[in-house]
């Protein structure tokens, strides 16, 4: 890998010239209609856009955008304590990539392999001292998880999100998932919109609480549940024993006009904060988002897009470098926003 590679714009550079027609790797990634990756969905595949008229991409980024951070400067310096505890795991920061699979979304072969892809994130974030998450999608089997490789060649470093495809499979992923002492497993139950999915014959359902509850028992890993956008669905994931919930809306990808993640996660704390491990995804892009998302009562985050340009731009060093100024751009919103430690952070640095 080319050593004068240092920066995040570096990275972006090399990304923006390999995913050339796809993605503009634009200063602002904000779903908007008339960005390259919009309107794809009326008749070519989703590529790494919005579903529809994208307004569930951005409403992401719109909702974000509705908050404001709060200096507070006039009291003794300090260096912020960015880290957390993520089922007993030490990481340096609250932010972790997002459970994305699939590069036939994102020109495929010809730009990255799905394999060197989940190599990169779960490798990188792991050189980062975070995790990768990883997903699920038509080109996934049980012989074959690209996901779940990667994972174990980190000795176990990732969390494996299964589409929710029959109960019997789920089972059988979580069951390899266990063997390769994965930190958690999971289902995101939007992707029972997946446009992939369903466009290559391959069915997800929509799950009840009893479904949820037998695949909770059918593993000692905790489960986590992505894809909730509702205090209903939030209270059902925690009535099925979920051990964590992401707030989520795949990213815009699953079904049109539904709000920003931003807007409903208050929500769902009010209602939820303490009794559930509370997650967010969705147009996240620096430590200042991730900082508006804690004090909107997030504990950590997940990062889709960005962390997709910053694989496809430089593999397991381009992630690092994106994770590592993800936690540095935290670290810097806190100290101007006096919060010492994730403890600390309230909805009263938001104006
Ligand atoms: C190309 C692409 C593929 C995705 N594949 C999955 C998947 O397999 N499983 C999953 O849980 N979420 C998947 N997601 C959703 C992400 O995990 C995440 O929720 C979303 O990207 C967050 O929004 P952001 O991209 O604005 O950061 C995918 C997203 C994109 C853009």
């Amino acid at each position: 890998m080319n050593k004068d590679i240092k920066t995040v714009e570096d990275v972006r550079n090399i990304a923006r010239e390999k995913l050339k027609g796809i993605c503009g790797v634009y200063k602002e990634c904000d779903g908007d209609p008339n960005r390259l990756c919009q309107g794809q969905s009326y008749g070519r595949a989703l590529g790494i856009g919005g579903i529809g008229s994208g307004t569930s991409f951005n409403n992401n980024f719109l909702a974000l955008r509705k908050y404001n951070l709060k200096m507070k400067l006039i009291n003794e310096d300090f260096s912020p304590d960015t880290r957390y505890n993520f089922f007993g795991k030490e990481l340096p920061m609250p932010i972790m990539a997002a459970s994305v699979a699939g590069v036939n979304s994102f020109g495929g072969e010809n730009v990255i392999s799905e394999e060197d892809f989940c190599r990169s994130v779960v490798l990188g974030c792991r050189n980062a001292g975070t995790i990768g998450w990883r997903g699920d999608t038509y080109t996934y089997s049980l012989e074959n998880s690209y996901g779940l490789n990667a994972i174990a060649e980190a000795g176990g470093w990732g969390v494996k999100i299964v589409k929710p495809r029959d109960q019997s499979t789920i089972m059988k992923f979580f069951n390899k998932a266990e063997e390769v002492r994965c930190v958690a497993v999971g289902i995101d139950v939007d992707g029972c919109g997946s446009y992939a999915m369903a466009t290559h014959n391959k069915p997800v359902y929509k799950k009840s609480i009893e479904d949820l509850k037998e695949l909770v028992s059918s593993t000692n890993l905790p489960v986590v549940i992505k894809g909730i956008m509702s205090v209903e669905d939030a209270f059902a994931a925690k009535d099925a024993g979920a051990a964590a919930i992401v707030i989520s809306n795949h990213g815009g990808r699953v079904l049109d006009h539904t709000p920003g993640t931003a807007e409903i996660l208050p929500s769902i704390v009010e209602e939820l904060k303490g009794k559930i491990k509370i997650i967010v995804d969705g147009g996240i892009r620096t430590g200042y988002d991730v900082l508006k998302m804690l004090a909107l009562g997030a504990e950590s985050v997940l990062i889709g897009r960005d962390i997709i340009r910053a694989s496809v731009g430089a593999g397991i060093k381009g992630v690092q470098i994106h994770m590592e100024y993800m936690q540095k751009t935290l670290a810097k919103a806190m100290r101007m926003t006096n919060c010492k430690s994730l403890q600390e952070i309230t909805s009263d640095i938001l104006v």
